[in-house]
């Protein structure tokens, strides 16, 4: 494995497991010391912290509830504190609620917008903080979805979070660009991991989802970790304000009979 982020620090949100667990995981083999915040999932994310430490990189797994703009922040101070400083912060902490659009509650409405647009929100401006201080650049990555672009009917909050990364990344792009900070997305398609779980154990849905995907097969954790490692690395310096979809060909999937 390349050594690409040799001596730089890497915070990762929802690291306990799915694609946060393997850009951890990635991010430290390629030389990242990691932080990275749990909800509820404290074995998982201890798990993940000690896999990190045998391979001799440091790891801290930080309890956080990143929709709770106080949280965030103490997770970016207490990855400072116990890691020395953040160089790269992928927002990858996400969740989802199904439910016709005429169905959806508040209480969900906040819990979905809180965690996938609030959070990376503030948490970024907490990092861009952190940078300025250190008068240093550094990399923002958020794991946004297919769903910034695609409609995805009956998940009209999850995709309203979705749409408003896309945004907050380009226009941040700009905003931050004079400061050394890159800030990308990445867009997922369907990728084995617990948001996925019912669908996952749902063989006749599954198989109506994989017919819409050119390349046949669900997409791995890792297979957006290494996309990520690339866009922590100095290989992506010129790149900000962008998204890389990493769907199998699902988003511009078309045919005619
Ligand atoms: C969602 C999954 C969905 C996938 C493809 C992801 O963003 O979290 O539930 O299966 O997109 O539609």
């Amino acid at each position: 494995m390349a050594n690409r982020l040799e001596g730089k620090v890497a915070a990762v949100t929802g690291g306990d497991q799915g694609i946060g667990r393997a850009i951890v995981e990635r991010l430290a083999a390629e030389g990242a010391d990691v932080a990275l915040c749990y909800r509820s999932n404290k074995a998982g994310a201890d798990e993940v912290a000690a896999a990190v430490q045998k391979t001799g990189r440091k790891a801290a797994a930080v309890q956080c509830d990143v929709g709770k703009v106080a949280e965030g922040q103490r997770f970016v101070d207490e990855a400072v504190r116990l890691l020395g400083r953040i160089d790269i912060l992928v927002n990858n902490a996400g969740l989802e609620r199904r439910a016709d659009f005429w169905d959806v509650t508040e209480p969900d409405y906040d819990a979905v917008l809180d965690v996938n647009l609030k959070g990376p929100f503030f948490l970024t401006q907490a990092f861009v903080k952190h940078r300025m201080q250190a008068k240093s650049g550094g990399k923002v990555i958020n794991i946004s979805s297919v769903h910034e672009e695609l409609p995805f009917p009956h998940f009209a909050s999850y995709c309203a979070s979705k749409g408003g990364i896309k945004m907050l990344t380009r226009n941040l792009s700009i905003e931050l660009a004079p400061l050394g900070i890159t800030i990308n997305s990445i867009a997922p398609g369907a990728i084995e991991t617990p948001i996925n779980k019912k669908l996952l154990n749902d063989p006749v849905k599954l198989k109506s989802l994989l017919e819409n995907i050119p390349l046949k097969r669900l997409g791995k954790p890792e297979d957006v970790a290494s996309v990520a490692a690339f866009l922590a690395s100095s290989d992506a310096d010129y790149v900000t304000g962008t998204t890389y979809f990493v769907d199998g060909g699902l988003t511009w999937n078309y045919e005619e009979q």
